[in-house]
């Protein structure tokens, strides 16, 4: 995966380069380009921020990676709950994945991308705009 990550070097980032997980999102993008012709923005987009998100997501970034966190190979705690939800109510389950992911990344000491914790920041803000600071919760309901 670095060989390819090196053919496209300026299009990662130090994160990425630092770490497989994070560089098979962008290395992705750039995959879909060559091997599959891909050529929508918004596909290629979604790819290429699946796994860190970004601060302008639109909601079709969101579907692709709550999709990705959630697909059926997935087991971590509250994943069921999270496949429900999901349905009910888009960005707050955002926050949730967001929480659940930094949580594991942190138990197991790896590479965190600072994009995560400025998307949760955004994300937050919207809830909090919405539901109020502590009504946040009271969107799944
Ligand atoms: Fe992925």
């Amino acid at each position: 995966m670095k060989e390819k990550a090196v053919r496209y070097s300026g299009y990662f980032d130090e994160y990425e380069l630092a770490s497989s997980a994070l560089l098979h999102a962008p290395l992705g993008a750039m995959l879909a380009i060559s091997d599959f012709q891909v050529e929508i923005p918004e596909v290629l987009q979604a790819i290429r921020f699946h796994t860190t998100g970004h601060q302008a997501m639109t909601d079709f970034d969101k579907v692709v990676f709550l999709a990705d966190a959630l697909e059926p190979g997935r087991d971590f705690p509250g994943v069921e709950r999270l496949r429900r939800d999901v349905f009910r109510d888009l960005d707050h389950c955002m926050l949730l994945m967001i929480n659940s992911t930094l949580e594991y990344l942190k138990k197991k000491k790896w590479l965190i991308h600072p994009r995560i914790y400025e998307l949760k920041k955004k994300i937050k803000g919207k809830l909090e705009k919405q539901y109020g600071a502590t009504g946040i919760s009271d969107s799944l309901r």
